[in-house]
């Protein structure tokens, strides 16, 4: 019923045009009709992406979660709001509606409170998908503090370092988490963590398996005790529109991961905009994303976007493949799923299965389908469509990154024709362009280069957390005045962009953002190993798997290949976790490098991925000659 959210494709063009013409009356007249502020902006946009800096909403006041739950009380207080689908299909689902959601939050907002949680405070969640993970997220907005979300596959190391940069005082875990037939033992990896964490002063813990656990009093709290006595009433702390929402952290280039920072306002009013407009969510829709809360397809699209929408949105504790490959379908059969949004590498590993895990479960209440994280090929998109769709929902397929809040570039479902791999048009409010090498943008419609953008939208993050010069130079300085987003994309004759992957030091296994360099940095750290360089290279499920390139240090080129070849996936696995572990290491007398000393990665991605013929000029290398050595023996 909002004029802002598209019925048809003539109406998205309009919006669009709008969109870019007159921008902040677009977004003005968007966000005063469509949220709750406790004060109006003085201006709608200030930017100079040179800087870079952008404030958007600025002066105005507000907290996200009355958006989220207090505005659908009235009405919609006996609405479910989340779905929790548990990890072991025998156990009874929940159906939480927004009077409780309400109540739930509030309650774990004073109990933040009650361990001394003020506005500002930086909050780590280190939790599985279970309710209270997004009760915790919702209570850190409530309150002003500020969360740090870390993704419960990662190591202790990794949490550490992401629980250090952003100076958390408190940790939420629990003692386990369920994984299909696994239990991580969240407490236990949290606590070698906080070893290395002196700024922790609180840990809160939330019993899950009953695991056996290590306790430190005075530091440690349980969740349960210390939730019992809190009040249902928590007034919504106010919040400026460019206070700090959250921190989340995503790969580089170098080895230190970025602590990427999102702000209240227009994070809130962008990631509305675009839940409502790509999926179109209709009033009784069930809507299921199955990323994991602990990455921003989780918080934008299982939290916030759906919420302030006033959505039902279901979340699952579990995998795909637990305790069988059907467990997808399944679970939309019983909850009767409307929107279905996964990721390639789950549709590819779904494809391999036999049809009948989908023709088994009864999936007709399916009318939308989406896809994120990497490019999906065509053969997963058709798959998806066929068996899935029944060649009957649309798909969207959403192009975006942790960095942009929202999604940047999608189909509108029903409403964009689509095209299979192609993530289609920019959302309105979007100005992608394409930058050739010269760092010209491709003027023709139909084109390839760089993808960048060119005007700020609302839930662009606003800096790098403690290090705004780096949030420059990774993305603002490459095409100066642009976002630089490090992928490549091409452009068809009717403005149609696909994405063709990372053309930096990224890669994307199994959608999870690796930084190359992160890896390479723990491979060095053996004492056997010189010097390490690491590249993807395609995989058929994956999408993309980990090769290393590895010299030996010249004390110890006699020792045992394959006992080193273990040592080092051991020791990547234990320090980064498993996702990043190469598939293959190869070891070599030398590695390609420019005259600076720079490793030519470019070439070792060639090798990988077997492209054998087309090295370029490789004569300019300070060693040309360990490139046919690293060829020969190639895995
Ligand atoms: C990178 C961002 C955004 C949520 C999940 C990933 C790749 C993402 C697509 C898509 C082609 C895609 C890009 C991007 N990517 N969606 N639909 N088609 N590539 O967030 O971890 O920040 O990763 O994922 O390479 O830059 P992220």
């Amino acid at each position: 019923m909002s004029r802002f959210i598209a019925n048809n494709f003539s109406e998205y063009l309009d919006l669009y045009q709008e969109s870019v013409e007159r921008p902040e009356e677009f977004w003005s007249q968007f966000a005063s009709s469509e949220f709750l502020w406790k004060r109006p902006w003085d201006s709608v946009l200030e930017h100079d992406l040179s800087e870079p800096s952008v404030s958007w909403f600025k002066g105005a006041q507000l907290n996200i979660t009355e958006n989220c739950i207090d505005r659908h009380l009235e009405h919609n207080g006996e609405k479910t709001a989340i779905i929790f689908e548990p990890n072991d299909q025998n156990d009874e689902p929940l159906h939480i509606t927004y009077a409780e959601l309400a109540i739930q939050v509030n309650k774990t907002a004073n109990m933040l409170k009650s361990l001394g949680a003020n506005k500002g405070d930086r909050i780590c969640l280190y939790m599985p998908m279970v309710p209270e993970l997004a009760f915790a997220v919702l209570a850190c907005a409530r309150i002003g503090a500020i969360h740090s979300v870390v993704f419960a596959g990662f190591s202790s190391k990794s949490l550490s370092d992401r629980i250090n940069d952003a100076s958390c005082k408190f940790v939420l875990t629990a003692d386990g988490g369920y994984r299909g037939a696994k239990i991580t033992p969240l407490k236990n990896i949290a606590d070698d963590a906080i070893k290395q964490c002196p700024c922790v002063e609180k840990v809160l813990v939330l019993k899950r398996t009953n695991s056996e656990i290590q306790w430190t009093s005075g530091r440690d709290f349980w969740w349960h005790e210390t939730i019992e006595q809190q009040s249902e009433h928590c007034p919504a702390e106010t919040m400026d529109a460019e206070d700090h929402l959250f921190i989340l952290y995503t790969s580089g280039s170098t080895g230190q991961p970025k602590g990427m920072v999102h702000t209240c306002g227009g994070y809130m009013v962008y990631t509305n905009f675009s839940f409502r407009n790509v999926f179109q969510y209709k009033a009784n829709d069930v809507y299921w994303c199955t990323a994991d809360i602990g990455w921003i397809t989780g918080h934008s699209y299982i939290v916030y976007g759906p919420l302030s929408a006033g959505a039902t949105t279901l979340m699952f504790e579990g995998v795909p493949s637990y305790p069988d490959m059907g467990r997808f379908w399944q679970v939309v059969e019983r909850h009767k799923v409307n929107i279905l949004y996964t990721a390639p590498t789950a549709i590819r590993a779904l494809a391999q299965c036999d049809l009948s895990f989908v023709t088994n479960a009864d999936i007709s209440s399916l009318r939308i389908l989406g896809t994120v994280g990497e490019p999906i090929n065509k053969e997963a998109w058709e798959w998806y469509d066929d068996h899935v769709g029944t060649n009957n929902c649309p798909i969207v397929d959403t192009w975006w990154q942790t960095e942009t809040g929202g999604i940047m570039i999608s189909p509108l479902a029903g409403i964009t024709p689509t095209i299979p791999t192609f993530a289609t048009h920019p959302l309105p409010g979007i100005q992608p362009c394409l930058m050739d090498e010269n760092g010209t943008e491709v003027s023709s419609i139909e084109g390839e280069g760089r993808l960048c953008i060119k005007f700020p939208w609302p839930s662009i993050a606003r800096t790098i957390y403690g290090n705004h010069k780096r949030f420059k130079d990774t993305y603002f300085s490459a095409f100066p005045g642009h976002y630089f987003t490090g992928d490549g994309a091409k452009r068809d004759a009717k403005g149609n962009y696909r994405i063709t992957g990372r053309v930096d030091d990224v890669v994307i296994v199994s959608g999870h953002n690796l930084g190359t360099a992160e890896i390479e940095n723990i491979i060095d750290e053996h004492e056997a190993v010189t010097e390490a360089a690491v590249v993807g290279y395609p995989h058929p499920i994956k999408g993309n798997s980990i090769y290393a390139f590895v010299t030996i240090n010249a004390g110890q080129v006699d020792m045992d290949r394959t006992t080193l070849e273990s040592e080092i996936k051991k020791l990547v696995s234990d320090t980064l976790g498993p996702i990043s572990k190469p598939e293959k290491i190869q070891f070599c007398s030398g590695l390609p490098k420019t005259r600076s000393g720079k490793i030519m990665r470019r070439i070792l991605r060639k090798v990988a991925a077997g492209e054998l013929d087309s090295f370029g000029d490789i004569s300019t290398l300070l060693n040309p000659e360990c490139v046919e050595e690293i060829v020969q023996n190639r895995l």
